[in-house]
């Protein structure tokens, strides 16, 4: 059976600064999950000669993806994160205080809830559609390096856990989630890499 690894991308700028969405690099952190990673997928598909590195077209998934060389890229933009429309860019606690309505609404229906011109998790659901087929089709293993909300939606896919869990799935930074699909059914490793 051939494995998916999930990943999210290594700590970025804007999750030390606790800000949501955006499109900064990584930190130091960051970088050096990028390059942990890196000799952790050599090991893991140095026979694979097939496989592929999926990311988002967000510069922290591509930089965390750099260092691994040997494998074709593909970027895809159904696996940017969730788009955080006129909140992107704010802090949890910015909301709360500027937006009390939309961080309430929020806390009451996390699935449901769509932020002004931005989605909501059932929209991120929905755009992943092409991306589960294509992921179901290949034969080798995909390294898919993306996004909080997005892997909350493709690992619930994968491991058969209802939809109103998703919004509140544990996807560390800095851990990989592998996932076999066998006769046996589907099979869970988590590798935390780094604290
Ligand atoms: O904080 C990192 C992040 O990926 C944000 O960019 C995104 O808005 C958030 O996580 C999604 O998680 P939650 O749905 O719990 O806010």
């Amino acid at each position: 059976p051939r494995p998916i690894l999930l990943t999210r991308h290594g700590e970025s700028r804007d999750n030390v600064r606790g800000r949501i969405g955006g499109d900064t690099a990584l930190s130091d952190a960051g970088e050096i999950y990028a390059k942990k990673l890196y000799t952790f997928v050599e090991k893991r598909l140095k026979s694979e000669r097939a496989a592929s590195i999926w990311t988002s077209t967000l510069q922290r998934t591509i930089l965390t993806a750099s260092h691994i060389p040997g494998f074709p890229k593909i970027q895809w933009r159904a696996l940017d994160e969730i788009n955080a429309g006129v909140c992107d860019g704010m802090t949890y606690e910015e909301i709360k205080k500027n937006m009390p309505e939309e961080y309430e609404a929020r806390k009451k229906d996390k699935l449901r809830y769509r932020y002004p011109r931005g989605e909501s998790y059932l929209d991120v659901i929905q755009r992943l559609e092409p991306v589960i087929i294509e992921l179901e089709r290949q034969r080798a293993p995909v390294v898919v390096i993306s996004h909080q909300a997005v892997l909350r939606a493709l690992y619930a896919y994968f491991a058969d856990r209802p939809l109103k869990e998703i919004p509140h799935i544990e996807i560390p930074l800095h851990t990989i989630i592998e996932i076999q699909m066998g006769v046996a059914g589907v099979q869970e490793k988590r590798y935390k890499l780094m604290d």
